[in-house]
This record gives structure tokens, sequence and C-alpha cells, in this order.
């Protein structure tokens, strides 16, 4: 059953939302059993360097370092399923006309249900050419460990190799997708902020484009301040929080 909400989040909702957005980071898939990058025991980047695995000199200097360790994390999230706030996040979408922005590399919000998912860091699922751009279909499983090293495959088209599909430290983002989520969030009258530190620009500042009378509202266990305008920092996780925000913003709808 959905946990009730805390009565001051309560009376903040006390009114009809008809433009939602959801900005989601890797909190929103911990209790799917994804390792977050900066929180708890497990962070990502508390394991691994990020300079020896997420930057274009990385690749250039060690492909398959760098495509074994995408590929177990591909392999991670194709093992994991989504969960409660997944779903939450889906029914919003579907039935609210919810726009979903996520920091996240993986699919478990479309696998929830949720379409039109705007990723801001590109996809685990999306690999493309180094060199050519060719998108490009993956169809070998990913290995089990981390320290697999894996030669990338070449590109059918061209002499270049495959890359992740994902945006690196130092890389832009895809200026179609930060366009389409900042038309979403300059429209908002409602911003569920999700699990996310709020440390990675320009991804982390979009939520402060977020007009003035729009309600913030963020979900995560440790306070975040992943913008400066938070109406209510919940302190709870996505799996437990995200269904019964929906719950009641869908009764307030009918
Ligand atoms: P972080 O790892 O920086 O932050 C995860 C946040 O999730 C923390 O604030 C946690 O407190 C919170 N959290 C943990 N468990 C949660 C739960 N069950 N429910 C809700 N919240 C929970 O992840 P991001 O902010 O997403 O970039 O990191 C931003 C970017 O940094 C990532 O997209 C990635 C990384 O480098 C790229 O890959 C380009």
């Amino acid at each position: 059953m959905a946990s009730p909400l805390p009565s001051a989040l309560r009376a903040l909702l006390h009114r009809r939302f008809t433009r939602i957005v959801v900005f989601s980071g890797a909190g929103m898939s911990a209790e799917s059993g994804i390792p977050t990058f900066r929180s708890g025991r497990n962070g990502l980047w508390n394991a691994f360097d990020p300079q020896a695995l997420a930057t274009p000199q990385a690749w250039r200097r060690d492909r398959d370092t760098v495509w074994g360790w995408y590929e177990w994390r591909r392999g991670l999230v194709m093992a994991a399923s989504p969960h409660a706030g997944h779903g939450a996040v889906a029914r919003l979408r579907n039935e609210l006309d919810a726009e979903v922005v996520t920091q996240n590399v993986d699919n478990l919000h479309e696998r929830a249900g949720a379409d039109g998912v705007m990723h801001l860091h590109g996809s685990l699922f999306s690999p493309r050419c180094d060199t050519c751009g060719a998108p490009f279909s993956l169809t070998a499983s990913p290995p089990p460990e981390p320290s697999r090293q894996r030669p990338p495959p070449p590109c059918p088209a061209c002499p270049g190799a495959i890359r992740p599909g994902v945006v690196w430290f130092g890389e832009s983002l895809d200026p179609a997708v930060v366009e389409a989520a900042t038309a979403a969030i300059i429209r908002c009258d409602l911003l569920l902020i999700v699990g996310t530190s709020g440390m990675v620009y320009p991804a982390a500042g979009l939520v402060d484009l977020a007009p003035p009378d729009a309600l913030i509202v963020e979900i995560n266990p440790e306070p975040a301040r992943s913008t400066g305008r938070i109406g209510y920092a919940w302190a709870t996780t996505a799996a437990t929080g995200l269904p019964a925000l929906a719950e009641h913003l869908l009764a307030y709808s009918r």
C-alpha cells in the first residue's frame, strides 16, 4: 500500500497540476539494484575512477576497458527490474501527460511503461560509431564482471569502433534533448526532482529554469540541495514516495 504523504506536502499539493515534469537521477534506480555514482558504499565513483572510464581521453587510451565497463553496466540494468517508483512515473506520464527528463542511462523508466523519456546523458542501449556516428544494435550479452575487458565491435560502415551511447565528462549534451527538456521545465507547474545529487552540470542547472510559481518537490532520502527553490524536500525513497505522490495527483485530477 502506498505510504501517506506528509501533511505539509499534501497541503502544497492541494491543487490541480497540469504540466508535471519528473527529473530523475541515479537514486531513481537505486532500489532496482543499480548503483548510484556518489551515494553509499556502492557509489560507482567511489569504486571506479571516472577519468579512466568516462572521458574521451580514456576511450582513446584504452577502449577495451571502457567498453567492457559500460557493457558490465548494461548487463546490470538488463538483470534489474523497474520498481514501484518507475511504475508511478509511467502512470504520471500516461495518465497525466507528465514529461520525464532523466540523467540516467538505464531504460527502467521505459520498461515501466513511460515513453518519450528525455535522456540528458544518453543511454547504455544506443551505442554508435565513434567515427561516423552510425547507430549500432547490440546482440552480444554483457560480461558479468566490471573488470572484464572487451574489444568494442568494429563499425560495419567505416573503420571506426562502436562506443557507448552515453555522454562522457568533457562532452556536450545532445542539443535536441536539452532543448526538449528545457521546453518542458520552463512551462511546468510541478517539478518532481528524484534521486539526484544535483552536482553534474549542465544537467543539474535545468531544474533552476522552472517558473517561479511552480512547485518543486524533491524526493531523496538525503538532503541533496539540487536547487535552492525546493518547495518541499521529502526525505524518502523513490519506490516509497513516488507511488504515494502519483496516487494523490491522479486522484486530484479525476
Ligand atoms: P548521484 O550518485 O550523484 O546522486 C544520487 C542521489 O540519489 C543522491 O543524492 C542520493 O542521496 C539519492 N538516492 C539514493 N538512493 C535513493 C533512493 N532510493 N531514492 C531516491 N534517491 C536516492 O547521481 P546523479 O545525481 O544522477 O553522469 O549523478 C549525476 C551524473 O553524475 C550522472 O548522470 C552521471 C554521473 O557522473 C554521466 O554519466 C554523464
